[in-house]
């Protein structure tokens, strides 16, 4: 079986690319292995502490974080790094190529109760002449994307990563301490009939998303004419790993909940590396009225509506929007 770094080696013709994409591996691991110790090693519960987006940071929150920056800022090859966690940019290294664009600890909520969480990873050419602390640097829309993935830490611990030419796994082998190669050319099905959204926000959402969640409610003799089955693990990157495996739909709509936060999830961190992913695998990713990849990003931490999965539901969700 393949190892992460050979297969770079064979699909990638840059060295500072590989060296970056083989860093975030290592210290996944390392994150990986505090996970596993849980307890045992003091890193659960709360931070006592917010992040610049006003969210209370679980103390894995800010582990995953540190793990992540220094190990990145150590690399030549990145130019600087763009935290959740972080309330500005970080310069690393002023000739490095890239940029780095991360969730060190998806669906923090999970920790506590230890089930399944994730970190997500996008990675942008730095430009021409930028500072690793220059935020418009990193304005890039997501189609830029050079590479994008996740880790999933759960019962085994995944890599999911595209570099632009189709979508991979790998799985991490504890005894051996790499990342093989499981899975090339990974498609999502066009059709599903299974969705995951937090219903509990219904009342918050556009009359067009509420009009969708109905007509799907009603089943195989309502407007839709399926029956659908409905999963929500509370974190994004479980949602999308299980529609990379067996389709789906996953939404994380607009809702008025809070007027300064449009849409829960973050653009940069989690809406262009997954859809990256999505697209690489043959599905969609929209806001519902337009493409997430094409957004001109405003800032770093910008939130967005996300409907991303199986091509032809993520179709019909627009279709409601129009
Ligand atoms: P994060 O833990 O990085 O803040 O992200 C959590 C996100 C996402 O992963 C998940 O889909 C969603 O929040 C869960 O939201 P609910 O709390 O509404 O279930
Ligand atoms: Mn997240
Ligand atoms: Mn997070």
């Amino acid at each position: 079986m393949l190892r992460l770094r050979t297969f770079l080696q064979q699909h990638c013709d840059n060295a500072e690319l590989i060296d970056v994409i083989d860093q975030l591996a290592v210290t996944c691991k390392d994150i990986a292995h505090q996970l596993t110790l849980g307890d045992l090693a003091g890193i659960l519960g709360s931070a006592e502490q917010e992040n610049v987006q006003g969210e209370c940071q679980k103390k894995l929150d800010v582990i995953a974080n540190d793990l992540l920056k220094d190990s990145l800022a150590a690399l030549p090859a990145v130019r600087g790094i763009a935290s959740e966690e972080e309330p500005d940019p970080v310069a690393c290294n002023k000739n490095g190529a890239y940029l780095v664009l991360f969730d060190p600890l998806d669906g923090s909520s999970n920790i506590d109760i230890n089930v399944t969480v994730g970190t997500i990873f996008s990675i942008l050419a730095a430009p021409e002449g930028s500072h690793g602390s220059d935020e418009a640097a990193y304005l890039q829309p997501g189609n830029q994307q050079v590479a994008a993935g996740y880790v999933l830490y759960g019962p085994s611990t995944i890599m999911m990563l595209t570099t632009g030419n189709g979508v991979y796994s790998f799985t991490l082998d504890t005894r051996m301490g790499e990342f093989l190669l499981m899975k090339e050319n990974i498609q999502v099905p066009a059709a599903t009939a299974e969705f995951a959204i937090n219903m509990s926000n219904q009342r918050f959402w556009l009359p067009e998303m509420q009009q969708y969640v109905d007509d799907l409610l009603k089943g195989e003799t309502g407007p839709l004419g399926k029956r659908y089955n409905m999963r929500w693990v509370a974190a994004m990157v479980a949602e999308i790993h299980r529609i990379l495996t067996r389709g789906g739909i996953f939404l994380y709509p607009f809702d008025n909940r809070d007027p300064a936060k449009p849409g829960k999830l973050r653009l940069m961190y989690e809406a262009n590396p997954m859809s990256m992913l999505m697209e690489q695998a043959g599905g969609r990713c929209s806001t519902a009225s337009e493409a997430i990849m094409a957004i001109q990003p405003q800032g770093i931490h910008q939130r967005v509506s996300v409907v991303m999965g199986s091509a032809e539901e993520v179709s019909i969700v627009e279709q409601y929007h129009h």
